[in-house]
């Protein structure tokens, strides 16, 4: 059965949801205030680089199940509205910023009344600090025949549709669950639109509101500490001469473990982790208990010491004393994006490190098959190459620094070839040292003797 649906803010998440939930065989309405995006959208381009994105938003729309507005009365007749807006980190301090998600329940509360009191679901997909929820279930309840549920998003950047349309679990925030009642009414709701998700036999679990918002903050802070913990792994190996490869390899073994987010180096990014766990830590200092998250500190020094380490690499690997003897020095970077199969570059490792070198002086060339526009837009005046031989040619230093699958495949005899100095950080632990030693490369990596 279809449901007419809204996505407000069509941003990553936003505009995957709309098309999925429109390859779902659902009624649906994108609605962003940037209208660039939204006309972007309505001609069947993807602003941003998501595999399978284009495709499902094309379907949508050639089978007019699928359009997209800068206008909220446009939205009179939805029975189902999400909300995929930006919850970025605060210009002021750790904390999320919540007032894009403030401004657009604002203005969904203004076309709310058409429906004359028809049951109306409210969906939040955007990740938020606790009790963010139910202060606008307070604020949109007022509305009659209203509800609001929390369903968390846990889709992966470059994994984007496939997580959407087949997720590992789906978990429902309800604002009592000890009220069967209302919360069957409106969990049933949800459930139609995810019906087909639903058959397959995918787990939904209903919990409060606080609860919801803190299975994906405590997702995320877990991954991060992940990454991190092997990364100060990464140090200690430094500190020995042992490869961290060996001891993630060895320990990821363990069931209890796992293989997942034990790859040491440069360490995470994106619009994600970074910003989630700092609004994590600001939402436990509110709640009086800092002290239960204080380890996320750590972590997001660990992550931030990684790409000192890597531009403390290329002063050693160049031969210089210090950051201000890279003056002039032609280093190429290869990936600007925060991770492969993205052309997203928020608070990237790769782009980091990349301004920092140029920062100190060198001529850095940054190229990655997706993200140039983005880094070009986030540091303008860095010398961007679209081709990846003439982003390498007559460097000095190479550093790898998104895991892309053409760096990875790299042959390092040929790319000798293209170089002034074949000097190479591999800022991912993805290449194989002793290829590209016996090729005649000083090779360095991270955690790595
Ligand atoms: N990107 C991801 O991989 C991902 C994964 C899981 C969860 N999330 C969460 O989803 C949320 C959105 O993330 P994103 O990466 O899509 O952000 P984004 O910045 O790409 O998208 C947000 C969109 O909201 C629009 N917007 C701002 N104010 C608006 C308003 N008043 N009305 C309508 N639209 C408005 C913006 O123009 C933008 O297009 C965040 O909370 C994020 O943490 C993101």
């Amino acid at each position: 059965m279809s449901t007419t649906i809204s996505v407000i803010g069509v941003g990553y998440l936003g505009a995957v949801h709309a098309a999925s939930m429109a390859e779902l065989g659902h009624d649906v309405i994108g609605l962003d205030v940037d209208a660039d995006r939204v006309a972007a959208l309505n001609d069947g381009r993807a602003p941003f680089h998501e595999p399978g994105f284009e495709q499902i938003l094309r379907r949508g729309l050639q089978a007019d199940r699928l359009r997209f507005t800068t206008d909220y009365a446009d939205l009179a007749d939805v029975e189902v509205h999400f909300l995929g807006l930006g919850t970025p980190q605060r210009t002021d301090g750790n904390g999320a910023d919540l007032s894009y998600l403030r401004a657009a329940a604002d203005s969904l509360r203004e076309v709310l009344p058409a429906r004359g009191g028809a049951p109306t679901l409210v969906v939040g997909k955007s990740t938020v600090p606790v009790g963010t929820a139910r202060t606008l279930a307070e604020q949109l309840g007022a509305v009659q025949g209203v509800h609001l549920i929390w369903n968390p998003e846990f889709l992966r950047e470059g994994f984007a549709v496939k997580d959407t349309l087949a997720p590992d679990r789906l978990v429902y925030g309800v604002a009592d669950p000890e009220d069967h009642e209302a919360t069957e009414a409106a969990a049933g709701r949800l459930d139609a639109v995810y019906a087909q998700i639903l058959e397959r036999g995918t787990t939904r679990l209903v919990m409060g509101f606080e609860a919801a918002e803190l299975v994906k903050a405590s997702a995320n802070a877990f991954l991060a500490t992940k990454i991190s913990f092997i990364n100060a792994i990464s140090e200690i190996c430094e500190a020995t001469g042992a490869d961290v490869t060996d001891v993630a390899r060895a320990i990821g073994m363990d069931d209890r473990i796992g293989p997942k987010f034990l790859r040491a180096g440069v360490g995470f990014g994106g619009g994600c982790l970074p910003k989630d766990i700092r609004a994590f830590m600001a939402s436990a200092e509110d709640l009086g208990v800092g002290e239960s998250l204080a380890f996320l500190r750590e972590v997001d020094a660990i992550n931030g010491r990684r790409r000192t380490r890597v531009v403390e690499l290329a002063v050693e690997l160049l031969g210089a004393e210090t950051t201000s003897g890279l003056r002039g020095r032609r280093i190429t970077v290869l990936g600007a994006a925060f991770k492969p199969d993205s052309d997203d570059v928020r608070d990237s490792p790769a782009l980091e490190v990349a301004c920092r070198l140029r920062e100190a002086g060198a001529q850095v060339r940054i190229t990655d098959p997706e993200a140039l526009a983005g880094a070009a837009r986030r540091a303008p005046g860095l010398e961007t190459e679209q081709d990846t031989d003439q982003a390498l040619r007559g460097a000095e230093l190479v550093l790898l620094l998104t895991e892309w699958g053409q760096y990875k495949e790299l042959d390092p005899a040929r790319t000798r070839e293209l170089v002034e100095v074949p000097r190479i950080i591999d800022g991912r632990n993805v290449l194989e040292p002793r290829q590209w030693r016996e090729a005649g490369w000083e090779f360095r990596a991270l955690g790595r003797p």
